[in-house]
C-alpha cells in the first residue's frame, strides 16, 4: 500500500508521515531529504546549479540511500542533519527544478516504495511518483505557524533566524516549488485537504489514521 502526504514546506509532513508509518509498520520515505542530500552534494563540490553539464556528472555518481535507521546517506555518509540547515533549504528549490535530478530521484523513489507498503512524503507524490496511490493526503498549515515550526526546527541545530525571515524564505520557496514547470507542487485532485494549522501532531496523525482506517 502507498500512502502519499504532499505539501508545501513546515506543513506538517515529516511527522506526520513517520508516526504514520510507525503506527502501521510501514517503510517512511522522506523525498525532500533526498532532494536535500543532492543540493548538498553540489554545493560541497562548489558547482553551480546552472552548470548543467558538471551537475550531471556529479549527479551520475552521487548515490543517495537510507540506512537502518532510516538516516539519509550521501556517498555513504550520514548527512541527515547537514542537510537542514537554511542555507540548503535557500539552495533546494532551484536543484529540485532540474529534469535530470527529478529522473533520478523518483526513479529511485520508486524502487524503494515498489516493493514495500511506505508512506511517502513530498510534492508530487500523489500527482506524479504514485499518481495510483491508495491514500493521498495534501497538508497546509498558516504561513506563521510554519514559520514558528521552522524556527523552533533550526533553534534545535543551533540556528537562529527571525520570525520575518522566516516567513520571506518559506514564501519563496512555496512560489518556485509551485511554480517549476515539471512536477509542481500542486493538490492531486483525488487527495484529502488538511489542515494543519490548529491542530496537534496526536490530532493531525490520528485524523489521518482514521481516515485510512475507515477507508481501507
Ligand atoms: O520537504 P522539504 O522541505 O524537506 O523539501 C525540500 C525541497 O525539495 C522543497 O523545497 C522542494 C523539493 N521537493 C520536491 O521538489 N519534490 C519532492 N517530492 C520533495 C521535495
Amino acid at each position: 500500500m502507498i500512502i502519499a502526504i504532499d505539501g508545501p514546506s513546515a506543513s506538517g509532513k515529516s511527522t506526520t508521515a513517520r508516526c504514520i508509518a510507525e503506527i502501521l509498520g510501514f517503510i517512511h520515505l522522506d523525498t525532500g531529504a533526498m532532494y536535500r542530500a543532492v543540493t548538498l552534494g553540489l554545493k560541497n563540490a562548489g558547482i553551480a546549479t546552472d552548470d548543467e553539464k558538471n551537475v550531471r556528472l556529479i549527479i551520475d555518481k552521487m548515490e543517495i540511500q537510507f540506512d537502518a535507521s532510516n538516516k539519509i546517506l550521501l556517498n555513504h555518509v550520514d548527512v541527515s542533519s547537514e542537510i537542514r540547515t537554511a542555507d540548503i533549504s535557500s539552495r533546494v528549490s532551484a536543484v529540485s527544478a532540474l529534469p535530470f535530478v527529478r529522473e533520478k530521484l523518483v526513479k529511485t523513489q520508486r524502487l524503494i516504495a515498489g516493493e514495500n507498503s511506505c508512506v511517502l512524503e513530498g510534492r508530487d507524490i500523489g500527482t506524479v511518483v504514485f499518481p495510483n496511490a491508495e491514500f493521498k493526503f495534501f497538508l497546509i498549515a498558516d504561513i506563521d505557524v510554519r514559520a514558528r515550526r521552522r524556527l523552533i526546527e533550526l533553534e534545535k541545530m543551533g540556528e537562529s533566524k527571525t520570525i520575518s525571515d522566516l516567513i520571506k524564505d518559506i514564501v519563496k520557496r512555496d512560489e518556485l516549488d509551485s511554480s517549476r514547470i515539471l512536477s509542481p507542487l500542486i493538490q492531486a485532485k483525488d487527495a484529502i485537504l488538511i489542515d494543519t494549522s490548529n491542530l496537534t501532531i496526536k490530532e493531525q496523525i490520528n485524523k489521518i489514521i482514521n481516515l485510512i482506517n475507515h477507508n481501507k
